[in-house]
């Protein structure tokens, strides 16, 4: 039986992200990651700034009553997207999706959008089954990828809650 909260970030936290976030499976599967992931004042200085900002809205995944990851909204060009990270010990359990589901009961911003890489399988089915739908395309340079791979772009509009 899966215990799952979400909470604030708080600063222990961050040794485990960092480790989430320069896992090689993981960096390749994301794709669209940081320049160099080995980076940890690059790290540190990435989450001072978005933990600071009252654009972005962040909670710790914890399941069990251990620390797995992180779900996260942010603003693009006016438009709110969601992302999520979880450790490779928990992969397939269910927990991405349910993070995801709880997260957008508290981030009720609608519509709401996401990208993932196109072969991102995983991450794809995480957005499917809390509703969101793919509504276009795009290209641009993965730094997980060293090169220009294609994305999708998905949106759970007004209302759908998943
Ligand atoms: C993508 C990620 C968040 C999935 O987390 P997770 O907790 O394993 O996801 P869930 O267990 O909720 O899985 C949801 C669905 O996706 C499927 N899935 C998960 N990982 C998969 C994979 N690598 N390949 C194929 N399907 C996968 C599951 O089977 C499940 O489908 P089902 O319900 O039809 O059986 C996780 O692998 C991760 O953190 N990856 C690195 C960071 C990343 O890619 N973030 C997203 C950036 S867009």
């Amino acid at each position: 039986m899966v215990n799952l909260i979400l909470r604030e970030v708080a600063d222990d936290d961050l040794p485990l992200f960092f480790d989430n976030q320069r896992d090689p499976e993981a960096v390749r599967m994301a794709a669209f990651t940081s320049k160099d992931p080995e980076d940890r004042a690059a790290f540190d200085a990435h989450w001072t700034r978005i933990r600071a900002r009252d654009d972005i809205l962040i909670r710790t995944i914890v399941v069990n009553g251990r620390v797995v990851g992180s779900v996260l909204s942010y603003v693009m060009e006016g438009e709110t997207e969601v992302s999520y990270w979880i450790s490779r010990d928990y992969w397939g359990r269910g927990i991405a999706t349910a993070a995801l589901a709880e997260f957008l009961t508290i981030q009720t911003t609608r519509p709401i959008y996401a990208r993932a890489a196109k072969d991102n399988t995983g991450s794809l089915r995480v957005l499917a089954k809390c509703g969101f739908r793919i509504i276009g395309e795009d290209r641009g340079f993965a730094n997980g990828r060293g090169q220009e791979i294609e994305e999708y772009v998905l949106e759970l509009a007004g209302g759908v809650t998943g």
